[in-house]
């Protein structure tokens, strides 16, 4: 009894906040069951659309591959070069062409790729429209905003605070990179400084 008249008291107090300040809002009381998203598939290949900023746009061909410790970026910059971007767990990142110009870039990390959860622990957001999907979406550490179709639960779009906006085209689910031999840097690549991310 003296709890349920606790609990009264609280109600009339946030009804009595809220004439107050109408921006209160009730407590959500589904708060906890909020949708969570779907962790990545432990392999798949995305063919992305990327807007890198008002004046730069790239197709991405993305294999993500958990168990192999890669995630493996084949970057076509409009009108320009073709990039591989291949990212290994252990946190050593080559960015190099595999044509003329020949170029290279090692990078460390310590972080390595993405896990298949790493997204938990996002805020929830609400649903919104986006490229003509409802998506549920969240927010991770101010750093990136993840659309995913409300249906089907596949990513629509990811947004980081850099301005890159990633829209995906395509999504195959348990598809791997066979063709090994474009994640092997090429021999360029050794002999050089390693920068830190
Ligand atoms: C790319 O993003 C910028 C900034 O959000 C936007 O103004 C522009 O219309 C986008 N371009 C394309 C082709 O999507
Ligand atoms: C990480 O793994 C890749 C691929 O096996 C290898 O080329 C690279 O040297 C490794 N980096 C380190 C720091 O061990």
């Amino acid at each position: 009894m003296k709890l349920q008249f606790h609990t009264q008291f609280v109600r009339i107090s946030l009804v009595v906040l809220q004439l107050i300040n109408p921006s209160l809002q009730w407590p959500e009381p589904e708060y906890s069951s909020a949708p969570i998203p779907a962790p990545w598939p432990e392999q798949f290949h995305a063919l992305l659309y990327m807007n890198l900023s008002s004046t730069h746009l790239q197709i991405t061909n993305l294999w993500y591959d958990w168990p192999r410790g890669r995630n493996v970026n084949i970057i076509q910059k409009q009108l320009s070069v073709l990039l591989y971007d291949t990212e290994w767990n252990n946190g050593t990142t080559f960015y190099y062409t595999l044509s003329e110009p020949h170029s290279c870039r090692i990078m460390v990390n310590d972080v390595g790729i993405p896990r298949p959860d790493f997204l938990d622990g996002a805020e929830y957001l609400g649903t919104a429209v986006t490229d003509g999907y409802l998506c549920n979406v969240w927010e991770k550490i101010d750093t990136i905003w993840y659309y995913e179709d409300v249906y089907t639960k596949r990513p629509v779009r990811w947004d980081f605070n850099d301005g890159i906006s990633t829209h995906v085209i395509t999504f195959d689910v348990g598809a791997v990179l066979l063709d090994d031999s474009v994640t092997q840097a090429p021999a360029y690549c050794f002999n050089q400084e390693i920068k830190n991310m």
